[in-house]
């Protein structure tokens, strides 16, 4: 048989619709919940939906291995896999919210050739198979031609480990297209949500923290119905690659910009690890906080002395690009201040700390303080000669 043939489409179709049928038969039944995570939950109906579907896969092709998200799968080096959610919006079937679906893929030698979609509730049927275009219960349909982005209906989602980091949990790239497009949606299911993008309901998805199995189908879907699916940097889409935007094509370098356009330049850099990309380019400041030195009997004029060569030095270490920054941190009665310092190590900081005359001396003690900024904030130094420091009280 032809990878990807009719009969394969049409095998997962009908699985797909009957794993839907049970599901749709036990909604709004009291569910058994175990927890995979805090919020990551699994109701006994994804295991016997996936158990329906593991089960006919291996009746009709024993050969074949499967990736299905509860664990019941096998994988024994086969060319053809099938790639199964067969709940996907579990927490939405478990609280009697109306959006989740089953998805189905198969892949043959690393690609993706079949992809169905069903979602019960409405009796929807997203299909496609590579080559064959997709169908929206046996009407074809294509992804629309919508390129403005503030004209644009886009879906997203959000994972189960989130995180505090805005890049990492979605809030920053979610707050980012509320401004710029029409209208966000986020229902709980984006094997659903990429498949309306594919029948042109929605104009462009995106989503990072993804599995496999919420997403082959609907890739399939995307790229047969003529949009677009690439990971956030923009290069090729991969069903293990965690993160997707699928648009209908015109949007899509509009929206790579958005998911681009955030303080963080190296999010989003292609890695085979998937998102988040796991360097963290920040650059590595010392702050120096200036406070009175064990030596405070100096003489009035060698105070003064001693003032002036301080300054002179700081002078001379910006111009040289290692103090960013130097201030009175109070007023000028009170020698404490502060520096940002620009240097390859600790002991570079250190050693330019000690060489500051007022230090030598002791009039002044500096405290030292890694501090990190994101890459790309500059810090601009300021023109003027840097304020007096006041070392003598
Ligand atoms: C989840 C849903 C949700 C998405 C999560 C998925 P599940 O799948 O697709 O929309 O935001 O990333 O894990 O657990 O309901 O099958
Ligand atoms: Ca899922
Ligand atoms: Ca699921």
């Amino acid at each position: 048989m032809s990878p990807g043939g009719a009969k394969d489409l049409a095998f997962a179709v009908e699985l797909a619709r009957e794993a839907g049928v049970l599901l749709r038969r036990h909604f709004g039944e009291a569910q058994e919940i175990d927890y995979k995570g805090r919020i990551n939950l699994v109701t006994r109906m994804d295991h016997e939906a996936e158990a329906l579907i593991v089960g006919r896969i291996a009746d009709a092709y024993p050969g074949d291995d499967v990736l299905a998200e509860e664990g019941s799968g096998h994988s024994a080096g086969a060319d053809r896999v099938w790639i199964v959610d067969p709940l996907d919006g579990t927490v939405n079937y478990a609280h009697e919210y109306p959006v989740w679906s089953v998805s189905i893929a198969l892949q043959v030698a690393g690609r993706l050739e079949v992809g169905a979609v069903y979602n019960p509730l409405l009796d929807e049927m997203y299909a496609g198979r590579r080559g064959g275009g997709v169908t929206l219960n046996g009407t074809p349909r294509r992804v629309s031609v919508e390129s403005r982005l503030d004209h644009a209906m886009l879906a997203t989602g959000f994972g189960y480990e989130l995180g505090a980091d805005a890049e990492r949990n979605n809030l920053g790239p979610f707050s980012r297209f509320l401004l710029r497009g029409r209208a966000v949606r986020r229902a709980g299911s984006a094997a659903l949500a990429i498949s309306k993008v594919a029948v042109g309901r929605t104009d462009g998805f995106w989503e990072g923290g993804l599995q496999p199995w919420d997403m082959a189908a609907a890739m399939l879907l995307v790229e047969e119905a003529g949009g677009r699916i690439s990971n956030y940097a923009g290069g090729p889409a991969r069903v293990d690659g965690r993160q997707l935007i699928a648009s209908n094509g015109p949007l899509h370098d509009a929206m790579l910009a958005v998911i681009a356009d955030h303080p963080r330049a190296d999010y989003g850099q292609p890695s085979a690890d998937g998102d988040p990309p796991p360097r963290d380019e920040m650059m590595l400041y010392y702050v120096g906080w200036l406070h009175r030195g064990p030596n405070q009997d100096l003489s009035e004029e060698e105070g003064d002395r001693i003032q002036r060569a301080h300054l002179a030095y700081i002078r001379r270490q910006k111009d040289a690009g290692k103090y960013l920054l130097s201030g009175p941190f109070a007023d000028k009665a009170d020698p404490r201040g502060i520096l940002v310092i620009r240097a390859a190590s600790r002991e570079e900081a250190e050693a330019l700390a000690a060489a500051d005359p007022a230090v030598q001396a002791g009039a002044l003690r500096l405290e030292l303080r890694p501090w990190y900024s994101a890459k790309g904030i500059t810090i601009v130094p300021p023109n003027e000669p840097a304020p007096a420091t006041g070392i003598r009280s």
